[in-house]
């Protein structure tokens, strides 16, 4: 989605831009732009890659100490040079960039017309750009807390103001910010765009502004200026690199065993951490569901009660039943999904007590939650999660408690021999015609099966389908014909006999059956099959979901697709 960066300090800014743009890529763009404070702000606007705004900057270079700059993720108008950030104000005083969504855009539309402004773009950001104009009266900084007290909905802002070429101003609500220092001062909206050299950040709250100089920031709540923690910074995406490998998903999946080892043995975690309450609820969005959902069988006999699991976007508009006593796990890689954001929000007013699982310490969700487990990852770039997912199990792990530790301590090991068992599924293109294929499992199974097609969707565009096996024979079975591939999880020996069953069934109707097993008996009963490692049945998805991944990599690799970038795709949802 949407990302911002800006730069002021002692050196010309558009490199800093340009590579903070680069680091921001891979959240998924498809027009980007930079303003350079100067005599007048200068902007650069193109649509697609960062590679063609460099061109136009080589063609027509900008020099400057301060700029902005954004990559854009089209939602309120299409992907155009006219709709790509920053904006102008009409009068060239201001230059904004904008993450989030402005949700009472008509109305300021029509105040902006009526003092004689006509909007440019299809956007709702270009607004907040003339109403900084209209409300300035010499002052950027009480001109922005004027406007941010007419906007409605969610923004991390960025702006210019010509008559201080050196200063960047902010503003946040519901939509991540960070101020980096270092050897100049940043601002950024991913904390992996910032320069190597930023040694500390302050992480805005909502509704604070902020003035950033060459040296250091001012924070203001309404106007009146508070004080501004400053932390050391978790990640470096800047430091992020392929180290050899074609690409960040591949080399994000070897980095699994280490990344599970990170997450069981360093804790990163609040005061409080840990099951509690009279029932458990676990909520999140697309693999992190998959994740809380392969666990449900591990917290069930962990807590010895029924554990619900429900998609953020679904928990939301559920009946608001109220839950005092009750606890609510949220996952989220990114820690900045809107959805489960908006969920904790949620489950908060229904009295349950939140606990946020992430990879991002300094993530809204860590604020939002009443505690939080940190798993330890590390940068996650490619935007189909790998490590994200198989952290996530290994924290639920550890939340299951001591019955499971020694299950959870093997984790990393065994994960590692999955990876050597995925070499196996190198050049399989070629199994898939861009029929559908079928993924199934039971248990911890069915959450593995639900990641696999997940992941084998995104990257190669394939139609896939996660299904819990037994549920097969009530419809979806009609699908399966001669060839048709299907992926049998199954690493649960009490369920071998009834998945000999559904093997049998599916290849009664010509489907041609993979199997991710640890049981030879399944083996034998499958066209084909990779051999895993035995794993205890309800931590299993962290190692069984490795194969798959390499599955879909493989097959989009096959096809050309753009791994690490999918079509469509952003790598942090930060809008419901
Ligand atoms: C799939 C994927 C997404 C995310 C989802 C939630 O590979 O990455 O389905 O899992 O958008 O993101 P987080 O975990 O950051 O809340």
């Amino acid at each position: 989605m949407c990302g911002i960066i800006g730069f002021t300090g002692g050196r010309n800014a558009v490199p800093v831009l340009i590579d903070g743009l680069k680091a921001l890529e891979y959240r998924g763009y498809d027009s980007a732009g930079i303003a350079i404070a100067g005599e007048k702000i200068t902007t650069v606007k193109s649509v697609g890659r960062i590679s063609s705004l460099e061109k136009k900057l080589e063609a027509a270079p900008v020099v400057g100490c301060c700029g902005i700059g954004h990559t854009r993720w089209a939602t309120h108008g299409c992907p155009t040079e006219g709709n790509c950030h920053p904006h102008m104000s009409a009068d060239g005083k201001f230059a904004v960039v904008h993450n989030g969504i402005i949700e009472n855009d008509k109305e300021l539309r029509a105040l902006i017309r009526e003092a004689g402004i006509e909007p440019k773009s299809d956007t709702d950001s270009e607004v907040v750009a003339h109403l900084l104009s209209l409300d300035y009266d010499g002052d950027p900084v009480e001109a922005l807390c004027r406007t941010v007290s007419r906007l409605k909905g969610s923004f991390a802002l960025g702006v210019l103001c010509a008559d201080r070429p050196d200063e960047i101003y902010a503003a946040k609500m519901r939509s991540p910010l960070l101020i980096g220092y270092g050897d100049g001062t940043c601002l950024s909206s991913d904390g992996t765009a910032m320069p190597r050299d930023i040694n500390e950040i302050t992480v805005l709250a909502d509704g604070q502004t902020a003035r950033l100089t060459k040296d250091g920031a001012t924070v203001y709540f309404r106007g009146k200026q508070v004080g501004c923690e400053r932390i050391k910074p978790t990640v470096s995406g800047r430091a992020a690199s392929l180290s050899g490998y074609p690409h960040f998903m591949l080399k994000e999946m070897y980095e699994q065993p280490e990344a599970i080892a990170r997450t069981i043995s360093t804790e990163c975690r609040g005061k409080r951490t840990g099951l509690k309450g009279t029932g458990l609820t676990l909520i999140g969005c697309g693999s992190s569901y998959n994740a809380a959902l392969s666990c449900r069988p591990l917290l069930e006999r962990a807590t010895g009660r029924s554990v619900e699991v429900a998609l953020a976007g679904e928990f939301l508009y559920s009946e608001r039943v109220p839950a005092y006593g009750k606890q609510c796990v949220l996952l989220s890689q990114s820690g900045e999904t809107a959805d489960t954001i908006a969920a904790a929000e949620e489950a908060a007013r229904r009295g349950y007590g939140t606990l946020a699982i992430t990879n991002v310490h300094a993530s809204t969700l860590t604020r939002t939650c009443d505690d939080y487990l940190c798993t330890r990852a590390g940068p996650e770039i490619s935007v189909a999660t790998t490590k994200g997912f198989t952290t996530q199990v290994a924290a639920l792990g550890l939340l299951a408690g001591s019955e499971f530790a020694s299950a959870v301590r093997e984790l990393p090991g065994l994960a590692e021999k999955a990876l050597q068992a995925s070499e196996g599924l190198k050049n399989t293109a070629g199994y898939f015609d861009g029929g559908c294929v079928f993924f199934m499992g039971r248990g911890a199974d069915y959450g593995a099966a639900l990641e696999g097609a997940l992941k084998l969707k995104e990257i190669s565009y394939i139609p896939a389908i996660g299904i819990a096996a037994g549920e097969l024979k009530h419809g979806s079975i009609s699908l399966i014909e001669k060839g048709t591939p299907v992926i049998a999880i199954c690493t649960d020996d009490r369920l071998i006999g009834k998945s000999l069953l559904s093997i049998a069934t599916v290849k009664t109707r010509g489907g041609y059956v993979i199997g991710v097993t640890s049981s030879p008996e399944i083996a034998a009963a499958c066209d084909e099959a990779i051999m895993l490692p035995p794993v205890h049945p309800m931590l299993s998805a962290a190692v069984s979901v490795i194969p798959l991944q390499r599955l879909a990599y493989e097959v989009a690799l096959g096809l050309g697709r753009d791994i690490d970038k999918p079509r469509n795709l952003a790598k942090s949802v930060t809008v419901e």
